[in-house]
This record gives structure tokens, C-alpha cells and sequence, in this order.
């Protein structure tokens, strides 16, 4: 009987599937179905650290809609108090939520440099959140601010965070870096247990005809997980951190590879909400069985198989490939249409 357990963040999983952030962690019954289905983890919907500063503030100007009393840099902030409670809520209901179910409970604080990190950290930590997943959500927009800067602040960031918690801290990544690789190792020389590779960002679209910018969300393909397949199998050969990757793991095959490049764990949003809870207990199954038929007893048995350290071909994985790539495609009978 293969085991599927695996270790994140210090805790010792039954299997590798957590379900990340979404509304799907967002109520007691759905986190005691999706536990009951078979999730290992689960991460809470993110709270937003604008949340706390407008509570800081007077919360009762943001509940009457009076934003305008609000200070300029927060009176665009959506209340959010549909989507997880609001700041006294959420940490009821992460209080709740580790009685209801036995899994560990990861809470997700989504913030920029401006925020109060610490203090919002703390408030988590005190809510019983077994770990803590930062969502550093900062668009580099304006030409004054350098990369070197956003990276030294991020760096700082988990330092502080990982010196002042007692709970393990992993960082939600976005792909969008120069030097990934360094900055990568930056946060794990930092302290940061975790590494949550890649955080999708939804780009805002325009309505044309109203010459107006709104928001979408799009699930995501399968096709988004290489991109992390690839930068997982590039950092576990030096990173110490434990490694979870989410986006565009729906598959069986998707969490296999996903352990091969080197991931400690995966992440599910976008395949429970297209196929259900259920899918959970299909994947479970499945990977049960696929182990059992290549008479392998654990995941430790294939974890960093296809990570850049392991690989015959570590081109596989970098400039080289690009060329191979666009070589293969002219030779699968690539015509013009004229
Ligand atoms: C409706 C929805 C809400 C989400 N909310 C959050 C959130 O609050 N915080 C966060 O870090 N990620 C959030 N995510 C991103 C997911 O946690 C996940 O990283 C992403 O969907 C990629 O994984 P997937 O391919 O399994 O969907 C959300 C995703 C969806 C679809």
C-alpha cells in the first residue's frame, strides 16, 4: 500500500494536495467536505492587510460606505467583507475553522510594501493559523522603483516575519522576476519554509465601446502548470525550502510531474471548482494506483526525479530548449496558410 504522505511547512501531510486560496476555503462546511474528501491542507481566502489598516482606522466609516473619510491611498479598496468576512470575520472564522477540521489550517495575508505586515502577521498567528502564506502583491509600475529595491524589501519582509512568528511562513510568488533564481534563494536564506510557485495574476481587460478597465478571472489550463514544472525543477536544486506549486494542476499526471520536478506538495483551485470535491478523492485514488502499478511504496521515491540536479539534460530546462522547441515545431509539418 504506497503512502502518500509528504512534509510542508513542517507538518507531516497524509497526501500532497492542499486546496489553495480561493471562496472554496472560505466556509466550515466546505473545509469539512474538502477535508472529508481527502484534502491534506487547506489555505483560507487571502486577507487583505488594507483591511486591517482601514479597521485601524474606524471601521465604521468603511461599513457605512463613507470612504471618502477614508485616506487617498485607501478609498479605492473594494470592501471585501463578502469575500472573507471582513478583518474580525476572518480571524473568527480561522478560529473556527482549526476546531472544525484536523488538517493544517494556512492563512493567506495579501499585502503590499506599504502595509503592516507584523502586526497583521500576529493577529493570524493569535487566530490559531497552524502557517501563514504571504501573497506580496505589489505591481512594479512606477520607473523609480528598481528591481533591486522591491527584492531587498521582500527579503527584509520574510526576515522580520520569520524572527517574530512562531508559525511557519511560506511566500506566494509571482513568476514575474528577472532573477528568479536569486531571489528565491534570497527568501529561503531569509527564513521563509515555503516557497507557493506561481501566484496568477488576473490582468484587467477594457470594454472598448465604454473605454473602461475591468476585472476578470479566468480559471486556469492545464498548459500554465509547465512554467511552474520548469521553475520547480530549476530551484529544488538549491532551495531548502519546501515547495508547492499552484496553477494549472488538475491531472493525475499534473500532480506526479509536480512531485517529480521537486514539489513538496500542490495546490488545487481551478479543478475543485470545475469538477468538484470529489475530484480530490479521484486523485488520491489515482495516485495510489499509479504508484502501486510502478511498484513504487512512496513519494519520496520520485520527488526531484526530474529537477535540474537530476537531469542527464539540465538544457532540458533552459535557453537551449527554447531553440529545440521552435525547431520541433517546424518539423511537426509546420505550412503557412496562404
Ligand atoms: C475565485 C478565486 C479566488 C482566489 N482567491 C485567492 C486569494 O484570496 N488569495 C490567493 O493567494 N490566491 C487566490 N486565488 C488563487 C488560487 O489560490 C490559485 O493560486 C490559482 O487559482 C491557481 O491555481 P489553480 O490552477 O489550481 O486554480 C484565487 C483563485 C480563484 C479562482
Amino acid at each position: 500500500m504506497p503512502d502518500l504522505s509528504t512534509r510542508y511547512l513542517g507538518f507531516t501531510l497524509k497526501n500532497p494536495l492542499i486546496v489553495s486560496a480561493s471562496p472554496l476555503t472560505a466556509s466550515i462546511e466546505q473545509i469539512r467536505q474538502l477535508e472529508g474528501a481527502g484534502a491534506a491542507a487547506i489555505v483560507l481566502p487571502s486577507l487583505f492587510t488594507e483591511q486591517i489598516k482601514i479597521q485601524s482606522l474606524g471601521m465604521e466609516y468603511y461599513l457605512i460606505g463613507q470612504r471618502e473619510m477614508l485616506p487617498e491611498a485607501l478609498k479605492h479598496v473594494p470592501a471585501m467583507e463578502g469575500y472573507n468576512k471582513g478583518v474580525g470575520g476572518y480571524l473568527a472564522y480561522l478560529h473556527e475553522a482549526k476546531t472544525a477540521v484536523q488538517i493544517p489550517v494556512i492563512a493567506s495575508l495579501n499585502g503590499d510594501f506599504d502595509s503592516d505586515w507584523l502586526p497583521s502577521a500576529k493577529l493570524l498567528q493569535a487566530a490559531g493559523a497552524d502557517a501563514l502564506e504571504l501573497n506580496i502583491y505589489f505591481l512594479a509600475a512606477r520607473p523609480s522603483v528598481t528591481a533591486s529595491e522591491i527584492e531587498d524589501r521582500m527579503v527584509n519582509l520574510v526576515q522580520a516575519l520569520h524572527q517574530q512568528l512562531k508559525i511557519p511562513v511560506a511566500v506566494k510568488l509571482s513568476p514575474y522576476f528577472t532573477a528568479l533564481a536569486n531571489l528565491a534563494y534570497r527568501l529561503d536564506q531569509a527564513g521563509a519554509n515555503g516557497l507557493v510557485i506561481f501566484n496568477r495574476f488576473y490582468q484587467p481587460d477594457f470594454v472598448i465601446e465604454e473605454r473602461a478597465v475591468t476585472p476578470s478571472l479566468e480559471l486556469s489550463q492545464p498548459g500554465e502548470l509547465r512554467l511552474r514544472l520548469r521553475w520547480a525543477a530549476i530551484l529544488r536544486s538549491f532551495i531548502q525550502a519546501d515547495l508547492a506549486i499552484t496553477g494549472g494542476v488538475h491531472s493525475v499526471e499534473d500532480v506526479i510531474k509536480g512531485i517529480m520536478a521537486g514539489a513538496n506538495a500542490v495546490m488545487l483551485t481551478s479543478a475543485l471548482l470545475q469538477q468538484g470535491f470529489g475530484h480530490l478523492t479521484t486523485l488520491q485514488n489515482e495516485l495510489h494506483n499509479w504508484l502501486e502499478t510502478h511498484h513504487l511504496s512512496n513519494l519520496e521515491m520520485i520527488r526531484g526525479q526530474m529537477s535540474l540536479q537530476y537531469q542527464s539534460d539540465p538544457a532540458a530546462f533552459e535557453r537551449a530548449n527554447y531553440m529545440t522547441v521552435l525547431k520541433s515545431f517546424v518539423g511537426e509539418g509546420f505550412k503557412p496558410q496562404n
